[in-house]
């Protein structure tokens, strides 16, 4: 590991006007001062406003407010540069290099000191609030945290509604002016939602000035902390944070010393940088679990479209009142239509371990969906149903060289759950699993919480922990949006947290959904984003649902290369696979683990191109994803080796492709490459290409 800490250390013990500065490149202006002893913070890029002064501050409900009545006491600059290597990622080597100011701010009247600290990157900002303890500063409860990020202009946002329960929206790309009178219709229905009233959005953010820079607001290792929302004074256009309230309003329970979670401004001048940063993962801790052999990308296939679908049930036997321990199953008239069954899983797993998956998700395993909207005791995480094996299907696929992957929906019973986590870990752990998706459908219980309030971020992040004593790594669907604590516990290798594949199921996913996630989701962290659905025409799985997916067959395969994640599903019904065998055959090559990834093209909502070299190896993929105009794409491999030459196996959208009536239109050429090749591509509206690219010898 290259280190090389330049600790400048620069103490400066008084109140100039304003303290500056800069990022490693010089492009980036961070200034500070205290107006009228209130904390401000403004932000320039390349010598343009990006955050007007803003004001920092915490309201407390127990003690004096962190708000006013402050003074500046003293300055401390360093800089920091070291190269680490995640245990999983985008590239085998990330570089952490930014300029640091520490801000010791006091409140003479209350004897009260704290810290703001700033860290400057060349591709954005991010800063905390440093509590030390003081006898009045000790415990701490929230009522408000006001931290403003004021903007220069009304930019485009590219945005999702903000709620305290859900994140699964489609986003609405508008004026900051126009949320408020958008956010009704752009509030579709979940199973758990708690609206913030407009305007508000919630991170990451993205929005777009119309002079060509890009920002993102968002926040890093959100850790003892509530989720940060935004509100909007769409007068003034200032985004203000808004956290998220427990059941009696309250925002959050601290111990001092204590230190908030990172504030993010991310701005750049080119797109690509952004789907390029680190800023998010680099804010975060190192690595804490001391041993990570254990922890591996996964690719895998389920026993679950067929019920996304609606042509299987989770459930056993029908909806009714089940107890666990009390009910005898095997008395139970099965539905029929069970898909956790061990004929069925069976045949799941010949057909994942033939063609060289990893891994077989089963949802549906275990006793309790039959009522699972009863909070109370409702799912078992150790009883399978009588017509799931576990032991027998466990081995019968390790025979066959994969593992089955466990599943933990919880419908956000919390205490149910977590009253089991030992036992279920230890079953889980006991049973050859090493992967756990879980799921927190529903509203929390007990009621009155919300899916991003302090105390179930502490619940999700408890789960990671013990997660990792028995070797077990997570993939939690609904739990809180990333914030890059994927680089302190690895084991933490997929969250869903935004509207996934599984819409395509039901009201769908607009083609320009997957040009805006990577710029905002999954700044935070890989999303188990359940691609490779081949099969468009959702009544073909079940005669019952007219769905009809809005990609095309070559973005499904895109998709395995822009939405960067360890952990990658095959997601469809394995007759959709033999239908379009020819396409499968990227699913099937396509690496889950890289050495390094280049963004050759951006611009959110429209469209991403990147190459990424597949982990210890010379083999290398490209993915790009269309939005709603079709993408003409130009690009050239200079990427490769100078000294080779490779054959590239190009899947592309048909000249008739349509991501609405032609979806299975798609042509599969190979041709030698060098790194001088220049390829112009199409991609149709929602469509896409996709590459696989080796030398020859
Ligand atoms: C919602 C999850 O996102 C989905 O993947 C899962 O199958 C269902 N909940 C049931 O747990
Ligand atoms: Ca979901």
């Amino acid at each position: 590991m290259r280190k090389n800490i330049l600790l400048t250390l620069l103490v400066f013990p008084l109140l100039l006007a304003a303290e500056e500065i800069t990022s490693p490149d010089g492009n980036m202006l961070l200034k500070f001062h205290v107006d009228n002893g209130v904390l401000k913070y403004e932000l320039l890029y390349k010598n343009r406003q990006v955050v007007l002064p803003s004001s920092l501050g915490l309201e407390l409900i127990n003690w004096p407010s962190l708000m006013e009545g402050f003074q500046m006491e003293r300055v401390q600059k360093s800089s920091f540069d070291e190269t680490w290597q995640p245990v999983w990622g985008e590239n085998k080597d990330i570089r952490n290099h930014y300029n640091e100011m520490a801000v010791t701010v006091s409140q003479p009247a209350l004897k009260r000191q704290i810290i703001i600290r700033f860290r400057v990157y060349d591709e954005g900002i991010g800063f905390r609030y440093e509590l030390p303890r003081h006898d009045n500063l000790d415990n701490v409860i929230i009522k408000e945290e006001h931290t403003e990020f004021a903007m220069t202009a009304d930019h485009t946002a590219y945005w999702i509604p903000g709620d305290y329960d859900t994140d699964e929206y489609e986003y609405t790309i508008s004026r900051l002016s126009e949320i408020r009178s958008l956010e009704d219709k752009a509030r579709t229905e979940n199973a758990s939602q708690s609206a913030i009233p407009a305007p508000s959005t919630q991170t990451s953010l993205l929005m777009k000035t119309d002079d060509g820079l890009y920002i993102n607001i968002h926040e890093a290792a959100l850790i003892d902390y509530s989720a940060m929302h935004l509100t909007l004074d769409d007068r003034r256009m200032v985004l203000k944070s808004i956290l998220t309230p427990d059941s009696k309003g309250r925002k959050g329970f601290i111990r001092c010393p204590y230190t908030t979670p990172w504030r993010t401004v991310m701005v750049v001048d080119d797109a690509r940088k952004m789907l390029a940063s680190n800023l998010i993962l680099n804010l975060n801790e190192p690595c804490k679990l001391e041993d990570t052999s254990w922890i591996h990308p996964v690719k895998y296939m389920g026993v679950w479209w067929e019920m996304m679908t609606g042509a299987a049930t989770w459930n056993y036997a029908d909806y009714q009142a089940i107890r666990l321990g009390e009910t005898d199953y095997t008395k139970l008239k099965p539905t029929g239509r069970h898909a956790a069954n061990n004929d069925n899983v069976r045949r799941y797993i010949d057909f994942a371990a033939r063609h060289g998956f990893d891994q077989l998700l089963v949802e549906g395993w275990n006793q309790g969906w039959e009522d699972l909207w009863q909070k109370y005791h409702n799912f078992s995480f150790t009883q399978s149903y009588p017509d799931f094996d576990v032991k027998a299907l466990q081995a019968y696929a390790n025979e066959k060289g994969i593992k089955l992957m466990m599943h933990h929906e919880t419908s956000s019973s919390i205490i149910n759950y977590e009253r089991q986590l030992q036992e279920a870990y230890k079953f889980a752990h006991d049973n050859g699993y090493d992967v756990i998706k879980s799921g927190y459908v529903g509203n929390i219980f007990p009621y009155g919480g919300h899916h991003y309030d302090q105390w179930m971020n502490n619940h999700y992040l408890y789960c990671v922990t013990e997660a990792a004593k028995y070797r077990l790594m997570i993939n939690a669907h609904e739990a809180v949006r990333p914030t890059g604590l994927c680089r302190t516990y690895p084991n933490l290798i997929g969250n869903e947290s935004a509207r996934g594949t599984e819409f395509q199921a039901m009201s769908g996913c607009e083609p320009k959904h997957v040009c805006i996630l990577p710029f905002t989701r999954l700044q935070g962290g890989p999303m188990d984003y359940t691609p490779g659905i081949l099969e468009a025409d959702i009544s073909k799985v079940n005669p019952n649902n007219p769905a009809h997916m809005k990609a095309t067959i070559c973005n499904q395969l895109a998709l395995y290369v822009t939405m960067y994640s360890p952990l990658q599903m095959a997601a469809d019904v394995p007759e959709s696979y033999e239908r379009y065998a020819d396409a499968f055959q990227f699913i099937k090559d396509v690496a889950v683990d890289w050495d390094k990834s280049i963004y050759l093209e951006a611009e959110p909502a429209a469209y991403i191109t990147v190459a990424r070299q597949a982990k210890g190896s010379d083999d290398w993929f490209i993915g790009c994803v269309a939005g709603e105009q079709p993408h003409h794409s130009d690009i050239t491999l200079s990427f490769l080796d100078k000294n080779r030459r490779y054959t590239a196996t190009i899947y592309s959208d048909g000249k008739d492709a349509s991501c609405l009536t032609n979806n299975a239109s798609y042509d599969i050429r190979t041709t030698t490459v060098t790194s001088k090749t220049r390829l112009k591509l199409k991609a149709v509206a929602g469509g896409g290409y996709a590459i696989r690219i080796t030398p020859k010898n």
